[in-house]
């Protein structure tokens, strides 16, 4: 049996912080992995150049029972102590929009630096160990298909289960409840919206449209890109109202932020009279939009032919087009998973769990789930780095 001090399982974002600190600290740690490689979904964020943190990282951003939960730990370990490390690693990188900080170069250099931190803080890294057994006596025994390793402090830190075919499992909640803690309902998010019927017959052939939206479900609203795709809707603006939507509940598009559609609908036909009205919606709207759009709700040749009242419904739909999704493409496309170990049982200074001394959950497998933007990395470095400041 090979003793350590602290036992991460989960080499990804937050396990990586989390040695990392403990190390520093002159703790004797170990991270191990199921997988072959450290940092699967840092290599893979950000279309491969991982959106590492935001500019603008505030507690009302992330989605959780218990809204102030995350305020301790991302307020101790902030995006500008990330954004130290990456500068001293001399990783070049750029504010791409939204105060979203994204390298020049690759995620690769992210999870570089992790491993080059950890290796100088002396943490030790064992991959490919498939976790069999957990238990504790007077200490943490786990039992992988090859060792079983004792540690006084255990950190549960698998992640969520979004892109299982990537290797997401489930562990760390069952893990967690095997000790006791609650679980909160989980369900995938910054997800894109699948739909049915007729929407999703005009989706359809829309495939590859993006434009500009306000996207809105429930009190949750962001004006960012949307996409239509063969299945629904996807891009910035809809991954991010998933996080807020319900089955069976709506979601409501603005496609003309900041305008006045019925001012320009009606200022169109009267400047242009002899227009065909999918070329005056082209001027607003993409073109394959505009055309379909044209064909269903402005039936004329030109803008003369069309009453007022046919383009007043058009310009009302375009601000407020209510469209009820039947379901999220799921887990496979999920970028992260909402809901995880309940907050309750864990300190908010340092994620131990209140009722098992030396047990500690972190990273995405928390019920705190952030928006799009680089804020769920940022709770992983918080929450690692809390975390390791204790185990
Ligand atoms: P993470 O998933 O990073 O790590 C968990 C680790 O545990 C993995 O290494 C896994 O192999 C291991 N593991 C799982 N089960 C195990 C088991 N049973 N035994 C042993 N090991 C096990 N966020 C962001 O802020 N900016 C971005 O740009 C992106 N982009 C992005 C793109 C895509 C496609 C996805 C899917 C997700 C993102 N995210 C993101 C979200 C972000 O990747 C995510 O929130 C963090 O990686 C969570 O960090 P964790 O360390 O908690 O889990």
């Amino acid at each position: 049996m090979t003793r350590f001090d602290v036992l991460v399982i989960g080499a990804g974002a937050a396990g990586l912080m989390c040695a990392i600190r403990a190390g520093q600290r002159g703790r004797r740690v170990l991270l191990i992995d199921h997988a072959e490689e450290a940092g699967k979904k840092i290599l893979i964020s950000g279309g491969g150049r991982c959106n590492f943190t935001n500019r603008d990282v505030r507690p009302e951003r992330f989605l959780s029972a218990n809204p102030q939960f995350c305020r301790s730990a991302l307020s101790r370990y902030t995006a500008r102590d990330f954004v130290a490390l990456v500068e001293k690693h001399r990783i070049a990188f750029h504010e791409k929009t939204l105060g979203q900080l994204f390298c020049d170069g690759s995620a690769r250099q992210v999870v570089a630096m992790l491993l080059a931190e950890a290796e100088a803080a002396g943490v030790e890294l064992r991959l490919n160990q498939r976790v069999t057994e957990v238990a504790r006596h007077s200490e943490f025994r786990v039992a992988t298909d090859r060792e079983v390793i004792a540690a006084e402090s255990l950190v549960l830190a698998t992640g969520g289960i979004s892109i299982p075919k990537m290797g997401a499992t489930g562990f760390a909640y069952d893990a967690a409840a095997r000790f006791g803690l609650k679980l909160v309902e989980r369900r995938p998010a910054l997800v894109p919206l699948a739909f049915g019927g007729e929407q999703l017959a005009l989706m359809q052939p829309l495939a590859g449209v993006s434009l500009p939206v306000i996207a809105k479900a429930g009190k949750a609203k962001f004006p960012e890109a949307m996409l239509f795709t063969h299945r629904g809707l996807s891009g910035p603006a809809i991954l991010q109202v998933s996080s807020y939507w319900r089955e069976g509940e709506a979601v409501t598009l603005d496609l003309l932020p900041g305008q006045d559609a019925v001012a320009l609908l009606l200022a169109a036909k009267r400047a242009r009279p002899k227009a065909e009205p999918k070329t005056v919606l082209g001027g607003f709207l993409p073109a394959r939009l505009a055309q379909a759009l044209a064909e269903r709700h402005l039936p004329g040749a030109r803008m003369a032919d069309l009453q007022d009242r046919a383009l007043i419904a058009l310009a009302n739909l375009l601000k407020a087009w209510v469209l009820t999704p039947s379901t999220t493409e799921g887990y496979a496309k999920a970028e992260v998973t909402l809901g995880g170990v309940d907050t309750d049982g864990l300190s908010q200074q340092n994620l131990m769990a209140k009722e098992v001394p030396g047990l500690f959950v972190i990273g995405e497998a928390v019920d705190v789930t952030g928006w799009l933007g680089g804020y769920n990395f940022q709770w992983a470095w918080a929450s690692g780095w809390a975390a390791g400041e204790a185990a």
